[in-house]
């Protein structure tokens, strides 16, 4: 398995969309600054079967169901940190996310506490339609669920897309960008 320092999680089936987009801005300012960064794109991904609920993990201290998630979790297990970047759908993150982000139960162990190496960090990308403070509120959710599983959030970046016009390549979404890599 490739170990990779940042681990970008793009949820949309558009991968040039507004949330991919920026995704990327944040991976070319960490490439730019040293780091190994893996991008994938789980609607591409195949068998992400989701939490199966078998509390396997709280025994075994890591994921048991072998499907598309797993390697995914593996390299989520060596890497610094994580990106995880999502479209706003009916105020929720793409299910796509939620297929793999469900399993970060398995960062925590069966007293509940992370079984990650400390220091980990998470930062996470959300575009929405009109809806700009339901994105806001969806940043901060994934960020907090992050933090319970032993990450450190860093910070988010929203952008709305009222028109359904690509606002992501402004000088503005750019400099947030490099700012939140810099933390990563
Ligand atoms: C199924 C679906 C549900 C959506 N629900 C919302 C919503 O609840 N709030 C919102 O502001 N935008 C919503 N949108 C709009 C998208 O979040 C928006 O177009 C976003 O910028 C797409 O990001 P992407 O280009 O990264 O896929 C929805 C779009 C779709 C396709």
């Amino acid at each position: 398995m490739a170990k990779y320092d940042v681990i970008v999680l793009c949820a949309s089936p558009l991968i040039s969309g507004n949330s991919a987009k920026i995704a990327a801005e944040i991976v070319k300012n960490c490439e730019t600054a040293g780091k190994k960064v893996h991008t994938i794109f789980l609607n591409k991904t195949e068998n992400l079967r989701g939490c199966q609920s078998c509390y396997g993990c709280k025994k075994a201290g890591h994921c048991v169901v072998k499907d598309g998630t797993a390697p995914i979790l593996d390299e989520i297990r060596e890497a610094e940190a994580i990106v995880l970047a999502t479209p706003t759908y009916f105020g929720e993150a793409a299910a796509q996310l939620r297929l793999v982000t469900d399993r970060f139960f398995s960062f925590l162990s069966g007293d509940f506490k992370c079984n990650l190496a400390p220091g980990k960090k998470a930062a996470v990308v959300v575009s929405c339609g009109s809806g700009y403070d339901g994105a806001v509120a969806l940043g901060d959710k994934l960020l907090k669920q992050c933090g319970m599983c032993g990450f450190t959030p860093v910070g988010k970046i929203v952008v709305a897309d009222k028109e359904m016009k690509q606002q992501t390549d402004t000088p503005e979404v750019q400099a947030e960008a490099k700012k939140l890599a810099a933390q990563l």
